[in-house]
């Protein structure tokens, strides 16, 4: 089949033009800079060809055809255990990159900080602070064993072994974010957020990707309600850096404003509030 060809048949499934151009870079096993520039009458002559055009017709993302997905720059391994990084949880980790930088927020060094990485999944959270700070440390933390050895790989790959540490842990469970936080001076976290009745409504979109990723209780609040509980409760200054979902900004402000804390939102690409960022004091 000629790229020509390819684009055509997979457009309607494959809407995007550059993940169609990474399945090119895949099938070819050639870098995608390379397939930009390839004539579209180039034939594509690859055994994996047949298995793409059919796990396309399945509606597999691209990104679990592929097993790997970028992340602020890097390529990171993901596979159907996993939740595919967002474009969104960018905005969170360039936060928390500036806040790690300007030391002056929690007057101590960067080998110092104690960095934690909640509900990691493949880890691109973390290991991109440790790809883009120098002397830092993290923990990752999932309940999952599928996310745990996606971590693994993510690891191996970025070669981080020596400045991370990987955490089983249930975090529904109250005692463990509650020693999360007091443990720990900046908590990111990316739980998850999509409530039982908005996945019904979006299930066909995000089918997939492991449940257990996407949908907690209380309208998809459940995590929220404990972080935010818990980080009132420490005595030391500490930063949650938290993404949250498209419709829960005004509930989380409320709950920050009647507990005190210091909060503020940043804003995605469509102009909605995506992060939240709050502390005690
Ligand atoms: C929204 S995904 C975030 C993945 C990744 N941080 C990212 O931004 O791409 C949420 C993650 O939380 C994990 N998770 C769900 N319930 C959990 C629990 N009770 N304790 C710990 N981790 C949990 C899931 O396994 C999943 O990897």
């Amino acid at each position: 089949m000629r790229i020509d060809d390819f684009h055509r048949s997979v457009k309607s499934q494959v809407e995007n033009l550059s993940d169609r151009l990474d399945l090119i870079s895949y099938m070819l096993d050639i870098p995608y800079s390379e397939v930009v520039s390839l004539n579209r009458d180039t034939v594509i002559n690859s055994p994996l060809l047949d298995i793409v055009l059919s796990k396309i017709n399945e509606g597999i993302p691209v990104a679990y055809i592929t097993c790997r997905r970028e992340f602020y720059g890097h390529e990171f391994y993901v596979d159907n255990g996993v939740l595919i990084p967002r474009v969104e949880t960018e905005i969170l980790v360039t936060e928390a990159i500036r806040i790690i930088n300007d030391n002056k927020l929690l007057d101590k060094d960067v080998a110092d900080l104690k960095v934690v990485d909640l509900f990691t999944g493949s880890g691109v959270v973390g290991i991109t602070l440790l790809n883009e700070i120098r002397g830092l440390n993290v923990a990752v933390v999932d309940i999952s064993d599928e996310a745990l050895r996606v971590v693994k790989k993510n690891v191996n790959k970025f070669n981080v072994e020596s400045r991370i540490e990987i955490v089983k842990l249930d975090l529904s469970v109250e005692i463990n974010v509650e020693n999360m936080l007091s443990d720990n001076d900046i908590i990111l976290a990316n739980p998850p957020y999509v409530s039982e009745e908005y996945y019904i409504d979006m299930v066909e979109n995000l089918k997939h990707e492991p449940k257990i990723a996407l949908v907690t209780k209380d309208n998809g609040l459940f995590y929220y309600n404990m972080l935010i509980y818990f980080l009132t409760q420490c005595r030391d200054r500490k930063i949650l850096i938290t993404e949250i979902g498209f419709d829960q900004s005004d509930y989380l402000k409320e709950l920050c404003y009647n507990y005190g804390l210091t909060h503020y939102f940043l804003k995605d690409y469509l102009g909605i509030n995506r992060v939240l960022v709050c502390s005690k004091g």
